[in-house]
């Protein structure tokens, strides 16, 4: 029987690379699992350019270098290097702490082509209090939004010489998860969020690109979590394992097949964990006969299992969700707690920079 179009198993056309789970920063909403790889599980630096030679043969176009902190790793040169030979746009994802002008030279030398750098707010002692960091934003590593200050956001960015920015809401899993109530906007900040990102996109129209969604749990309908679950895109942990999203370990009864024992070919095509929710014959109702059904996939499936327990049930953000009212709950439940910090385990804090 042919498959249809969502079942085939399409080429994937950007891969994740965490080159380390280790960073100086501490930030409560890092997407990270909560057990962190240690150094010396990390792979190599030949590891990475045969994985990024194999990437290249499967489709791939696109490399985001990212972590934890890609900076921490003392090879990120040479890492971009070997992501540039085997024919890859490069982009590294860093918040630019340990990223010197010497070393930026570097890398734009081995190939990098564009750098993403994250912003945690415009107003310094805030920054430094998310991400746990002191001297953060002093030294302009400063990494997502401060609803509030979305303006001042962007005119930090302008000033850096950003063409580009997007206002990324915290996403619910790992260590967000964990301090979700401590980070959920309310209702009226988002609305307010929502009619300063107007106000900016019309005032500076043509200098600066703005992106924006409306947070998940706001939302009227899911997103299209990775585009797809198996579908456009892959990710590779610091220690080697191939995962369908970056938050996909967080599932539990998944098998990640891990590229020290396969090729990454094997792996896109065969591995349980990508084949577990490809297409739509996984899904069940109301989704299985939606008519959105290849357009959101059914949204996100570590928000579905984190929310309901079932990977494979409707994104509770969804209106159309038999759990929507939980999310609308959850969205509610706010608290002033004090930030649970992402932590490395004991022993491994020494070595982030090493
Ligand atoms: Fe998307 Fe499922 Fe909601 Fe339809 S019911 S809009 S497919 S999440
Ligand atoms: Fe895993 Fe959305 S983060 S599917």
């Amino acid at each position: 029987m042919a498959l249809s179009g969502s079942e085939r198993v399409h080429k994937p056309l950007g891969l994740l690379a965490e080159l380390t789970h280790r960073c100086p920063l501490g930030c409560p909403y890092c997407s990270n699992p909560l057990a962190l790889d240690a150094r010396e599980d990390e792979l190599d630096t030949a590891t990475w350019a045969r994985v990024f030679r194999e990437a290249a043969q499967l489709g791939v176009l696109q490399v985001h270098l990212s972590g934890g902190e890609p900076g921490a790793r003392r090879d990120l040169v040479d890492v971009t290097a070997g992501a540039h030979a085997a024919g890859l746009y490069t982009n590294l994802i860093t918040s630019a702490v340990g990223i010197t002008e010497k070393r930026l030279g570097a890398l734009a030398e081995a190939g990098l082509d564009h750098v993403q750098i994250s912003i945690q707010d415009s107003d310094a002692q805030s920054a430094d209090h998310i991400a746990g960091y002191a001297g953060a934003f002093a030294r302009k590593r400063v990494h997502r939004a401060n609803i509030d200050r979305i303006a001042e956001m962007v005119d930090l960015a302008l000033a850096l010489g950003a063409s580009r920015i997007e206002i990324a809401h915290v996403q619910y899993y790992g260590w967000a998860l964990r301090n979700r109530a401590a980070l959920m906007p309310s209702r009226e900040q988002v609305q307010r969020a929502a009619a300063a990102v107007d106000k900016l996109r019309s005032r500076h129209h043509g200098r600066i690109v703005i992106d924006a969604v409306v947070p998940d749990y706001y939302a009227r309908y899911p997103k299209p979590c990775v585009g797809g679950w198996g579908r456009r895109s892959l990710n590779v942990t610091p220690a080697g394992k191939v995962l369908p999203c970056h938050a996909a370990e967080s599932i539990t009864g998944l098998e990640f097949w891990n590229v020290r024992d396969r090729s990454l070919a094997d792996i896109w095509a065969n591995s349980p964990a990508f084949n577990a929710f490809r297409g739509t014959a996984w899904m069940k109702e109301p989704c299985a006969s939606c008519p959105r059904r290849e357009l959101d996939f059914g949204g996100c499936r570590c928000q579905a299992f984190a929310l309901t327990g079932d990977a494979a049930a409707t994104d509770p953000v969804c209106h159309l969700a038999p759990d929507h009212t939980q999310v609308e709950e959850l969205a509610a439940l706010r608290t002033d707690t004090a930030y649970d910090y992402r932590r490395m385990r004991a022993g491994q804090e020494a070595s982030i920079m090493a």
